[in-house]
């Protein structure tokens, strides 16, 4: 475009058809995967809400459930098990870049480089297309609870444990985890926190999936993308960071003024709020039940503080739409789980490669290349002085 002589406010707007920061309200493409009701604080995956999913069926159901479009026949759920079975153990050449990595690498970045490593597998023959999808997103699915269970082992100066292939999706990430088998209600209560967090529509690292699957990328390329914006505390870091909160803040005396002094200097509360939710996240409220449930006397103070936060919250801010969101008491069930703070988001990471992948799947069928503008507000017509003369 010739900017010469152009007023640039004005002008340039009308090469847009639409403006939103940060892309708020805007619909980019038809889903059948999972919808949010905001307003209401409903959440349905393919039309079931997340509740009864919840309570009634298991990960790898669930996960089969978003990719496939269907609930799985019983036939059908055990090949898809076996699938993610035949994926979970890591080799020695896994295991011995575990080793290599330094000890204080955040799990995030480990699960990034990793799911970047089991793309060189491919050789540069990745076939974009439905078959290749599938296998590679099955890999990464299979695999991601081994990589962070043995990254922990190895990071505390302990041997990496092999999967047993008689135990759930769940049960076999705590038993690889802790060299225990779990107890079953433990199984159960990690399996609900991954149903929980398998999807959630066009966020902010689905939609990263799709922006990089959409250039027709391969899976493993898009999940790291999808991994990467996860990683942030405005996502699903803020489960790490509401933690770290709580343990700044210290005890429940101590809340008032925290919360008076960040709210004052406009700081964002962890675990608060949410671009499409203007009520509760209906997550929260059963992650606050199991939270209530397994907090034991170790954290009841930090438990007693959080709850504090919600009172203080919902005062100020809940006229505004602001409530509670999945990840403000979801790190007291992992935490219960034993499973340090610092992998809680690898944890939300895993259960949500099922959503990832279902929408990488669904956009291929009528994949167009996301390309949005930016408003140009910079200068026209500046002169190029060469290096000499500046
Ligand atoms: N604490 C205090 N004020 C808040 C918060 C919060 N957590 N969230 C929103 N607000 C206020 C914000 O200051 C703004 O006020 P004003 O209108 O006076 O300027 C208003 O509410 C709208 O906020 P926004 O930042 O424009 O909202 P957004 O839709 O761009 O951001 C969000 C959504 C989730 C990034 C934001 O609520 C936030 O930063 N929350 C804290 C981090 C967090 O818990 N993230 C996890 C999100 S849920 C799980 C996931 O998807 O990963």
């Amino acid at each position: 475009m010739d900017y010469k002589n152009k007023k640039i406010k004005g002008v340039l707007k009308q090469d847009y058809q639409f403006f939103s920061h940060g892309l708020e309200g805007v619909a980019a493409f038809e889903t059948s995967i999972s919808y949010i009701d905001g307003k209401d604080g409903i959440l349905i995956y393919r039309g079931i809400p997340i509740g009864e999913l919840a309570e009634r069926s298991t990960y790898e159901e669930t996960a089969y459930f978003l990719i496939y479009g269907s609930l799985p026949t019983k036939a059908e759920l055990k090949k898809f098990s076996n699938d993610l079975e035949n994926h979970i153990s890591l080799d020695t050449e896994d295991i011995k870049w575990l080793k290599d990595f330094p000890v204080a690498a955040h799990p995030m970045d480990v699960l990034n480089t990793c799911v970047s490593l089991m793309s060189l597998s491919e050789g540069g023959d990745y076939e974009i297309g439905r078959e290749s999808d599938l296998k590679a997103g099955i890999q990464i699915m299979g695999k991601m609870p081994s990589i962070i269970a043995a990254f922990d082992r190895i990071r505390k100066g302990k041997e990496p444990i092999p999967p047993d292939n008689k135990l759930s999706y769940a049960a076999n990430f705590l038993w690889m985890l802790n060299g225990e088998k779990p107890k079953e209600k433990e199984a159960r209560i990690l399996d609900l926190c991954l149903i929980l967090h398998a999807e959630h529509g066009v966020c902010a690292s689905t939609f990263a999936t799709l922006v990089t699957s959409s250039t027709m990328a391969d899976v493993y390329s898009s999940i790291v993308s999808g991994i990467g914006t996860l990683k942030g505390y405005l996502h699903g870091g803020a489960n790490e960071q509401v933690i770290r909160m709580l343990e700044r803040i210290g005890a429940p005396e101590n809340v008032e003024k925290y919360l008076n002094e960040a709210t004052k200097k406009k700081e964002k509360i962890m675990g608060f709020g949410h671009r499409v939710y203007k009520a509760l996240d209906p997550r929260a409220r059963i992650l606050k039940n199991y939270a209530r449930d397994l907090t034991g006397k170790r954290d009841e103070v930090l438990f007693k503080t959080a709850l504090k936060i919600e009172k203080f919250m919902e005062k100020k801010f809940g006229p505004k739409g602001i409530y509670p969101n999945v990840d403000f008491y979801s790190g007291f069930v992992y935490k219960a789980l034993g499973i340090p703070t610092d992998m809680f988001t690898s944890i939300f990471a895993i259960a949500r490669s099922a959503g990832w992948i279902a929408h990488i799947l669904e956009y291929r069928e009528s994949s167009r290349i996301f390309r949005p503008r930016g408003i140009y507000s910079g200068p026209v017509n500046v002169k190029y002085i060469p290096i000499k003369a500046r």
